[in-house]
């Protein structure tokens, strides 16, 4: 790669983080891979919702699917040396579930297991760690046609594929995290309907966040039966609450936000119960927690995995009292493209948040960036403001480390301009400029700053 910048590191170095602490970056199957019926892959719920002609509020606002995406799926290879070049050590990727198990369950596509372990050698074969995220949202569209997260067999349809993939890649593979952001795909999926499969309204959310959590114990369990010497987290969205009210006490609705974004998906694993008294929609969890179901949720995870983008806020809603939403900035400097409040100080909130609770191990930082507006000038693209963000998130890992929160990682988000979701194209995250007609790949400048700064 062709470098003539010129790279202040503001005093930074990756060795400072200490010799273990690892670098990595991370994506997801639907946003990269495109491949969306290659080789016997069946359908998923993100291939459905994004071809759903919907009104007034389409499901993906610029009109775009994950067809193609950046065809991670063809140019694996190129994508993986060039993450080698710029010295990360941990590919953070997950598995399309449909690509396995086109149906959800029964038979199993070899091409799609054959995909992955090919993805893995690679990823090694350039020194670079491959850690897995079993679930990044592309549920098969078959589960769905029975329920989908709401339907309790979930659990055992979910507990066949983990242990399908973990056999089958569990001997190169010690990195599992479990779940993607479980907040993200229930509330955005089985109540607000942002996101696939679009389920709009209380029924049975309660539900599919129960059988979220019961499929975390589940699946570190059959994980570790297979390979004893895994290690295995899951990820969760950190948006502490920024409060309104005096003294630092949250007020009802901020507390039923928090309740909402942060409690249910953590505390049922810790063996905390659900905070059933802090949003009434919580309660309703009661109709479905059957026989030893508290003792089953518990589960002993190896790291969490922290996934901070901005603070949150509460804002009032009938019958939930309130739901979080991400905070926005207000002028140019403190916003990111989505409008998301830029605010490094919060992720040190974050990490001290979930560091408190008592039984979680360690955290590693496994999703964190910033969406621009970036723009190609011939082979160079100038963005700065991601090096800012870089400088200043790291050097809050680097305060949290110093003051004993045991953060063993940091991976970006995102390697690549991707398909953001309800957003389409238009957010664009990497490190790495797609080109979106050609798909040529161009490094940033903050890949460029990045890459000085792991091989300093
Ligand atoms: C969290 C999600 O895990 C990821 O899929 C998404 O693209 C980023 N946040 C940015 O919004």
């Amino acid at each position: 790669m062709n470098n003539d910048r010129e790279i202040d590191l503001f005093g930074l170095k990756a060795s400072d983080f200490g010799p273990d602490f690892k670098f990595g970056v991370a994506t997801s199957a639907y946003q990269i891979e495109g491949g969306h019926d290659a080789d016997g892959k069946g359908p998923s719920i993100w291939d459905t919702f994004t071809h759903k002609k919907r009104w007034p509020i389409p499901t993906v606002l610029t009109g775009e699917n994950g067809d193609v995406a950046c065809d991670f799926y063809h140019l694996y290879k190129q994508d993986i040396a060039l993450m080698g070049t710029l010295g990360f050590k941990v590919n953070r990727f997950s598995i399309s579930w449909p690509r396995i198990l086109p149906e959800g369950n029964g038979t199993v596509n070899q091409k799609g297991l054959d995909f992955y372990s090919r993805v893995v050698d690679e990823s090694l074969a350039n020194g670079i760690e491959p850690w897995v995220t079993l679930y990044h949202w592309d549920l098969p569209q078959a589960l769905q046609n029975n329920g989908g997260w709401r339907n309790r067999q979930i659990i055992s349809s979910f507990s066949n594929y983990v242990d399908v993939v973990s056999k089958s890649l569990g001997d190169r593979v010690k990195n599992w995290m479990v779940f993607n952001e479980p907040m993200s795909f229930c509330v955005g999926g089985y109540l607000l309907g942002v996101h696939a499969p679009g389920e709009i309204g209380p029924k049975g959310f309660m539900q599919a966040v129960h059988n979220v959590n019961l499929c975390q114990a589940k699946a570190a369990q059959i994980i570790r039966t297979n390979d004893s010497s895994a290690q295995v987290g899951t990820t969760h969205v950190v948006a502490p609450i920024k409060q309104k009210g005096r003294n630092n006490n949250l007020t009802k609705a901020e507390r039923s936000a928090d309740a909402l974004i942060h409690k249910i998906f953590l505390e049922p694993n810790l063996g905390m119960g659900y905070p059933v008294k802090e949003n009434p929609i919580v309660s309703l969890v009661e109709r479905y927690v059957v026989g030893n179901d508290y003792d089953e949720i518990k589960v002993d995870f190896d790291f969490i995995g922290v996934q901070y983008y901005s603070p949150s806020m509460a804002i009032p809603v009938p019958y939930l009292h309130s739901i979080p939403i991400p905070l926005k900035g207000v002028k140019g400097q403190d916003r990111d493209q989505m409008g998301h409040f830029v605010n490094p100080s919060g992720l040190y909130d974050a990490l001290v948040r979930i560091d408190s609770y008592e039984g979680v191990k360690r955290l590693i930082i496994t999703e964190n960036g910033m969406s621009l507006p970036d723009v190609v000038e011939g082979d160079r693209v100038y963005d700065l403001r991601r090096i800012d963000y870089l400088r200043q998130h790291l050097n809050i890992v680097k305060k949290a480390l110093d003051n004993g929160i045991l953060v063993t990682g940091y991976f970006y988000w995102s390697f690549l301009d991707n398909f953001e979701w309800a957003l389409g194209f238009k957010p664009q995250f990497g490190i790495v400029h797609v080109d979106k007609n050609t798909l040529k790949r161009t490094p940033k400048d903050s890949a460029y700053w990045i890459q000085k700064f792991l091989l300093n």
